[in-house]
């Protein structure tokens, strides 16, 4: 092989080198193939890690049961989306709904009927059936729900 580049005694030599135009088709090939590599390796790990959100995630109302399923006094839990719920049924008949979950450190809380309280069982926090904290650790009210009675049919939905 001649050491000399473009030497005019080796034919073909001017040949070897590349033209810029080659140059730029080999590049685009190189850089397309790189990114369909990283594509078809990338999508499948994102697809795993963020799966689609479930119809349940989407859930802003539910119907929680009829009207004569409830005693007065009486508090029944439920699944709003992803959440628990809380329907209170005060000893007036009066219905009150409340994310079940405890203000202090998300303990599922409950109807605790001797007392007509929210009690959570956690650290004995304790919420009135208007879901204002009235006695322990709980610093904040409970998450209000909306409740409408249409027909028989008793429904909780998510604040507007
Ligand atoms: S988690 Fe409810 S009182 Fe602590």
């Amino acid at each position: 092989m001649c050491p000399e580049r473009n030497c005019p005694n080796c034919p073909g030599e001017e040949n070897r080198a590349e033209s810029p135009s080659k140059r730029r088709l080999l590049n685009v090939l190189l850089g397309g193939s790189v990114l369909a590599w990283l594509g078809s390796v990338l999508y499948p790990m994102a697809a795993f890690l963020l799966p689609p959100p479930s119809p349940a995630m989407r859930e802003r109302s539910v119907m929680v049961g009829t009207v004569n399923e409830f005693a007065n006094n009486s508090g029944t839990l439920f699944r709003l989306g992803t959440r628990p719920g809380i329907l209170v049924r005060t000893d007036r008949g009066e219905f009150r709904a409340f994310i079940a979950i405890c203000t202090h450190l998300d303990c599922t809380v409950q109807f605790k009927e001797d007392e007509s309280v929210i009690w959570c069982a956690c650290h004995n926090g304790k919420f009135n059936l208007q879901g204002m904290n009235i006695s322990g650790p709980p610093p904040r009210p409970l998450d209000p729900l909306e409740v409408s009675v249409r027909g028989d049919e008793v429904h909780v939905s998510l604040p507007a």
